[in-house]
């Protein structure tokens, strides 16, 4: 079947440092459009045509599909301006800002009968996959404790990152991270209780260091993200048979090198992997109709809901 032909909403940091070029390295996907405010940036990223208007892209009829890697507040508008043109999109993280935002975007994609995705790239990492899905096949017994962490010193300064109204915020840009793990490896259903949270503020209102402590049935938790702490990304999760454990500190962003996870007693070894790559090639192939895993909507939706209430008791 033919390539699933993207269109790029957007041609910043994580475009041209890495979404483009696993674009052009999957297989089964064509980076067909890419638009940008300044179009010599989107013609930097080599697709077939280069526009300075994101309407443009939804509009072409040549996109198949949508990839919007925005500041986070554009990410709604243009997920419904997408979908509503019969776009499939695959849309960065956090897909939205809320809760009541995520349903609206699901609401919106499932009536024009097209794909939604959230762009979790660590969760396309194979690593990330068999931690899942040790949890999840119930291998760890019932899980009873987790620590997800995502820290450190951001030197941007003029970034959006910085703006609560653009959704900035260490939560929203890193925290998503641990807590997407967390919630694919509970049980469906399994309701998770924010109990308290301890909140740094700064730049223009924004979170710089965010930590979280939650409950679930059988167990408990916490998850830290920071812009303001030392660089340390730590996964560490308990089941009543057992425990797994990264010990590479670079839970979330191991990129393009071999990797490490500790399960229970012994050391697996998981070889170098573009995860970026793995999720436009999976993205596409579920575009294609194959039976291929992809982030599900619904903890995408979970996840957003236990934002929400992290956001509500550090308000
Ligand atoms: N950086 C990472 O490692 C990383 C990893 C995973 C996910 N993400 C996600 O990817 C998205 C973009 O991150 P990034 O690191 O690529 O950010 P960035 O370099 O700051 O890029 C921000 C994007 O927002 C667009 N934008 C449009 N209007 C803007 C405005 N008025 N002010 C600022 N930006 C504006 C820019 O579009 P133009 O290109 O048209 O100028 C640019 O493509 C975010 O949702 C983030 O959470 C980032």
């Amino acid at each position: 079947m033919s390539d699933v032909r993207w269109g790029f909403l957007g041609a910043g940091w994580l475009a041209t440092q890495a979404t483009a070029a696993a674009v052009h390295s999957a297989s089964g996907a064509a980076l067909e459009a890419v638009a940008a405010r300044d179009p010599a940036r989107a013609a930097a990223l080599q697709p077939r045509r280069a526009y300075d208007s994101y309407r443009a892209v939804v509009d072409d009829p040549d996109v198949d599909a949508i990839y919007i890697s925005l500041a986070n507040d554009a990410h709604l508008p243009w997920i419904l301006a997408a979908v509503s043109a019969g776009k499939h999109v695959l849309c960065e993280k956090p897909l939205v800002l809320s809760a009541a935002q995520a349903r609206q975007a699901y609401e919106a994609a499932d009536a024009a009968g097209v794909l939604l995705v959230e762009a979790v790239w660590s969760r396309w990492h194979p690593r990330i996959r068999r931690i899942v899905d040790l949890a999840t096949r119930g291998d760890l017994g019932e899980v009873t404790s987790y620590l997800g962490t995502f820290t450190f010193p951001m030197e941007l300064s003029d970034n959006y990152r910085f703006s609560e109204a653009s959704g900035g915020g260490a939560l929203y840009d890193v925290g998503i991270y641990p807590l997407h793990v967390l919630l694919a490896c509970l049980p469906d259903g399994c309701a998770l209780d924010v109990i308290a949270v301890e909140c740094e503020r700064g730049g223009l209102g924004v979170d710089l260091t965010t930590k979280a402590a939650v409950t679930w049935t059988t167990g408990r938790g916490s998850v830290v993200a920071s812009f303001d702490m030392p660089e340390s990304q730590r996964l560490v999760l308990d089941g009543t048979e057992g425990r797994v454990r990264i010990d590479d500190d670079q839970a979330f962003t191991s990129w393009r090198e071999p990797s490490r996870l500790v399960v229970v007693d012994h050391v697996e070894e998981f070889p170098a992997v573009d995860a970026y790559q793995v999720m436009f090639e999976q993205v596409s192939a579920r575009i294609r109709g194959e039976d291929v895993w992809v982030v599900p909507g619904a903890v995408s939706v979970r996840v957003a809901e236990v934002v929400d209430a992290i956001r509500a008791l550090s308000a």
